[in-house]
C-alpha cells in the first residue's frame, strides 16, 4: 500500500509541477508510471484481498453432483441449501447477547454416566424430532456443514462465482468453533437447560478408552446411533488416526497414534502450520495458482479427516456419514469429534511446553465473518475474533493427564545415517520447488514416490523458523474416493506397510471425499520435519530423501495394492508441482 501511495503522490507531483516545455518528456514519464501502477495493483491483488464476508442466501447452488463422465458415476444428490430466516434481518452477535448462563464445561465421552447418556441422548431426539424446515433441527444443522464444504453458497464480493469453502484453511477450526457454539446452545434451549455441555470424543487418549468410538454413540437405537458408520469399527476397535499398515499389534497402533498427534499438534508450533494458511474472499480451491493456494492445518489435514474417515461406513459411495463432508454432521458422533478438535486447538495455544503459542493475528483473519443459526432459530453474524477464547464463550474444557503421552512423545529413529546415497543408486530422481519441475504425476500404479529433496543448509535460519516440508500445488481433479498422503523421510522403500511409529514419518494429509461440484482440489501441504531431522540425525546434510506413499480405502496391504490402485484410478489425476525445504 505504501509503495502505492508513494506512486500516487509522485504521479500527482509530476502533474502540478511540469514545465509546459517538458510536457512530451513528462507525459512519457506519466504513461509509464501509470502503466507501474497497474502492474502493482495486479500483483498485490493477492495482498489487498479482503476478508470472508457472509454469503447472499438467497442465492444457493444445490451442491449436487451432476457427475457427468464419471467413473463409476455417482448418483449422489445432496440439497444442503438453507432455509431463509422469516425475519429478513440478521443479527450481529456480541457477548451481551448471547451472556453465558452458565459455563460449558465439555468432557470426555468415554467418562459419561448414565444420566448425563440419558440427557445426551433426549437433547438428541429433540432435535431430530424437530421439522426439516426448522434451523434447529438435526437435518439443517447438518445442511449447515454441507452448504459451506460443498460450495452451495458463492464468496460475497469475489470476481465472479467463487464458492465459499471453510475447510482447507485457517477458516477451518474458527468456523467449527462457532457451529459447536451454537448447536450446544441449541440443544441445551431444547432440553430446557441452557448450561447444557457437550462431550467430546477423546480420541487421542490411548491408555483409558478415548480412543474408541465412545460406547454411548453406539448404542442401536438410540437418537445417538447411526447406522452409517463402519461396523468394523464400533468398540472395542481401536481408532486409527492415520489410516497406516494393517498392523493387529496394538502397541504399535497405539504409538502410531501418538506419533500421529505429536506430528499434528506439537511439532506444528506456527498457526500456519497447526490452523492452516489463508482464506481471503478470491481465494478458490478448485481454481487456483501454486502461489496463492490454500492450506490445510496439520490438525485438520491429519487427525481430524482421519476420524472421519475412521468412522463413515465403507459400503457408502463417498463413506457416508462421517467419511464426507457433505453428511459428517448428520451423525452426532460428528459434534463430539468436533469437540474434541477444538479442545485440541485450546491444548497448542495454551499447554504445550515452550509457552503458550500464537493464533494468526492477519486482520483478513480476524475480521472473517460467518453465519449461523442460534436456538431461537435466528440467523447471527459472527466474527472469527469472538471465537478466538472459548472462554469469553462459556466454553471449557475438562483437562485430561492422558494428552501428556502424546505431548511428551518421543518417537525413535529406525534409520541411522543418510539415505540419500543408496536412493541416488536406485535411481530416485531429485525433484526441487515449482516451477523448475512442472508438474508431476503421481504414479497410481506403484502408488509411492521417493525423491531426493534440497535443504536450504547455509541460508540464514530467521531465528525460531521451523524446517517445512512444502508440497506444492498438489491437485485432484475429483475426490471420489479416500485418498490418504503418508510422508516419510529418509525411508526411499516405505510402501503401505511401513509403520508410522518412528521419526521417520513426517504426517499425514488425509482427503475427504466430496460430492460437490466444486470438488477439483488444488492445495498447498506443509509438513514441519526439523524435528524428524534431529532426531534422525540428519541435522548437517544438505539433501533428505522424502517418500509420499498412497492409500486409499480400503486399508491396504502391498498383496491388494491392485485394489487399492483401481480405488484411486476414480481419482482420475493426482498430480503435484514440486518440493521444497523452507524455514518458515
Ligand atoms: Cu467440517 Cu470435521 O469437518
Amino acid at each position: 500500500m505504501s509503495c502505492r501511495t508513494h506512486g500516487l503522490s509522485s504521479l500527482i507531483a509530476t502533474l502540478h509541477c511540469a514545465p509546459r516545455r517538458r510536457v512530451r518528456g513528462q507525459l512519457l514519464y506519466i504513461i509509464i508510471n501509470v502503466a507501474l501502477l497497474l502492474i502493482l495493483a495486479a500483483s498485490s491483488s493477492d495482498v489487498n484481498a479482503a476478508p470472508i464476508r457472509v454469503p447472499d442466501l438467497s442465492r444457493c447452488d444445490l451442491a449436487v453432483d451432476e457427475s457427468v463422465g464419471d467413473t463409476p458415476p455417482l448418483t449422489l444428490r445432496f440439497n444442503c441449501c438453507l432455509p431463509l430466516p422469516s425475519a429478513s434481518r440478521i443479527l450481529d452477535f456480541s457477548f451481551d447477547k448471547y451472556p453465558p448462563i452458565r459455563q460449558h464445561v465439555r468432557r470426555p465421552a468415554h467418562t459419561a454416566k448414565e444420566d448425563y447418556i440419558a440427557k445426551y441422548n433426549k437433547a438428541y431426539q429433540l432435535m431430530r424430532a424437530l421439522p426439516d424446515s426448522d434451523p434447529r433441527s438435526l437435518k439443517v444443522q447438518a445442511d449447515i456443514h454441507c452448504a459451506f464444504c460443498n460450495g452451495a453458497y458463492m464468496q460475497a464480493g469475489a470476481d465472479g462465482n467463487v464458492p465459499l469453502q471453510v475447510h482447507f484453511s485457517w477458516l477451518f477450526l474458527p468456523w467449527h468453533r462457532w457451529f459447536l457454539y451454537f448447536h450446544e446452545r441449541i440443544l441445551g434451549n431444547l432440553l430446557g437447560d441452557p448450561g447444557f455441555s457437550l462431550l467430546y470424543w477423546n480420541w487421542d487418549d490411548q491408555v483409558n478408552g478415548g480412543n474408541m468410538m465412545p460406547e454411548m454413540f453406539a448404542r442401536n437405537g438410540t437418537a445417538l446411533y447411526d447406522a452409517k458408520r463402519n461396523p468394523d469399527h464400533l468398540p472395542p476397535a481401536i481408532v486409527r488416526l492415520s489410516p497406516a499398515n494393517n498392523s493387529t499389534d496394538t502397541s504399535v497402533v497405539v504409538n502410531e497414534n501418538l506419533n500421529a498427534m505429536y506430528q499434528s499438534v506439537v511439532t506444528a508450533s506456527t498457526a500456519e502450520l497447526f490452523a492452516g494458511g489463508a482464506y481471503r474472499t478470491g481465494s478458490d480451491l478448485t481454481n487456483s495458482s501454486v502461489i496463492s493456494a490454500t492450506l490445510g492445518g496439520s490438525v485438520e489435514n491429519g487427525v481430524h479427516n482421519g476420524i472421519h474417515y475412521w468412522t463413515g461406513n465403507p459400503a457408502e459411495q463417498l463413506l457416508q456419514d462421517m467419511g464426507t463432508f457433505s453428511t459428517a454432521s448428520r451423525d452426532p458422533i460428528f459434534y463430539a469429534h468436533h469437540s474434541n478438535v477444538d479442545r485440541l486447538w485450546d491444548v497448542w495455544r495454551f499447554k504445550l511446553p515452550g509457552g503458550p503459542r500464537k493464533d494468526h493475528s492477519d486482520p483478513d483473519f480476524l475480521d472473517t465473518e460467518f453465519l449461523f443459526y442460534d436456538e431461537n432459530a435466528n440467523l447471527v453474524k459472527v466474527k472469527v475474533s469472538d471465537a478466538l477464547d472459548n472462554a469469553k464463550l462459556g466454553v471449557s474444557y475438562k483437562t485430561v493427564r492422558a494428552d501428556d503421552l502424546w505431548i511428551n512423545y518421543s518417537p525413535k529413529a529406525v534409520t541411522s545415517g543418510s539415505a540419500v546415497f543408496s536412493a541416488l543408486a536406485s535411481g530416485v530422481s531429485t525433484i526441487g520447488a515449482t516451477p523448475s519441475n512442472g508438474t508431476i504425476d503421481l504414479d497410481l500404479a506403484s502408488m509411492r514416490l521417493a525423491a531426493i529433496v534440497q535443504r536450504p543448509i547455509g541460508e540464514t535460519r530467521p531465528s525460531k523458523a521451523e524446517e517445512v516440508l512444502v508440497i506444492q500445488g498438489l491437485e485432484l481433479t475429483s475426490r471420489d474416493s479416500f485418498i490418504s498422503l503418508v510422508v516419510f523421510v529418509n525411508l526411499p522403500d516405505a510402501g503401505p506397510s511401513t509403520p508410522t511409529n518412528s521419526a521417520e514419518y513426517v504426517g499425514t494429509f488425509n482427503i475427504v471425499p466430496s460430492a460437490s461440484q466444486h470438488r477439483h482440489l488444488v492445495t498447498n501441504v506443509k509438513f514441519e520435519i526439523g524435528d524428524n531431522l534431529k532426531r534422525i540425525g540428519l541435522q548437517k546434510d544438505d539433501r533428505v530423501v522424502i517418500t509420499i506413499v498412497l492409500k486409499s480405502k480400503p486399508h491396504e496391504t502391498d498383496s491388494n495394492l491392485a485394489d487399492a490402485a483401481h480405488n484411486l484410478a476414480i481419482q482420475q489425476r493426482i498430480s503435484f508441482k514440486g518440493l521444497q525445504i523452507t524455514y518458515e
